[in-house]
């Protein structure tokens, strides 16, 4: 039996690896993964400075998050503060929490009336105090919601939470809490934070980069991959749509052959 952690309320439970789910089934992904990628270059483009790129791409994810719930996608992630993003100057990294507290204090209240439940992952303690305190109460007010569950991955290093995971499964072992040999994938999904979380079906990226940047590397094994030519704060519903379009068109094996 697998003792991966039971899934919390969600709009669809997470499928287990020997029930895939394919886009011709469905159609429309479960869990959509997204890399915001462009302000900067939104911005530059246009004279201004970079803050100004990432106050537009908080409306583009307002949109976004709009146009999950029409489509009726449960699960949305977004990428929204890497754990590289402290190495940017000390101005833009003060900017971009300042987005965050202004975004947690305004935008969490019409969210919870829309029925989004929120979650965080990745490094809150590099976050001021009140910062903190504020995904808290996020989480906590948001918590019996279901219509579009929204991870925002805040400090997030993909490698740093499997090594993380990894530790906790040593001292685990070490407690006599944790048999080595019956460590399984599932097993160790489990001291991931995305613990209960599906895996993403589709994982879009803007900008025209073609990379996963440290994002949701274990949980990415048989994600499609969607790359758009959109600079983060032009993307809009039509995007989205373009995105699950292709999405749909794709034949997902999970490593089988086809029947
Ligand atoms: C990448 O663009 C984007 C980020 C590092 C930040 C993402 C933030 C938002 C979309 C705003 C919403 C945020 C919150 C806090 C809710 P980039 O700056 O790397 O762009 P570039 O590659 O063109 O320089």
């Amino acid at each position: 039996m697998s003792s991966r952690p039971q899934p919390v309320a969600t709009a669809e439970a997470p499928r287990a690896a020997e029930e895939p789910r394919t886009a011709t089934e469905g159609g429309v992904p479960t869990h959509v993964a997204i890399i915001m990628d462009g302000n900067g270059r939104w911005a530059a483009s246009r004279r201004l400075p970079r803050i100004a790129g990432h106050r537009e791409g908080a409306r583009a994810l307002r949109r976004t998050i709009e146009a999950a719930i029409r489509n009726r996608v449960a699960w949305l992630t977004i990428y929204a503060f890497s754990s590289e993003n402290w190495r940017r100057p000390a101005a833009e990294v003060l900017d971009l929490t300042g987005l965050l507290r202004h975004y947690l204090r305004n935008e969490v209240a019409e969210l919870r009336q829309n029925g989004v439940r929120l979650r965080f992952i990745g490094d809150r303690s590099r976050f001021d105090p009140d910062i903190q305190r504020d995904l808290v109460t996020a989480e906590r007010d948001t918590a019996t919601n279901g219509r579009l569950n929204l991870t925002v991955a805040l400090s997030y290093g993909a490698r740093a939470e499997i090594l993380a995971a990894a530790r906790h499964v040593a001292e685990a072992a070490r407690a006599g809490r944790l048999d080595p040999a019956a460590l399984d994938e599932a097993t160790f999904e489990g001291f991931l934070s995305t613990a209960g979380i599906p895996d993403p079906d589709l994982i879009l990226r803007t900008s025209g980069e073609q990379r996963l940047s440290n994002f949701l590397l274990w949980q990415a094994a048989y994600a499609e991959l969607v790359f758009l030519d959109v600079l983060w704060p032009d993307f809009g519903e039509e995007h989205f749509a373009q995105a699950l379009a292709d999405y749909a068109r794709r034949e997902r094996r999970f490593g089988a052959r086809p029947a």
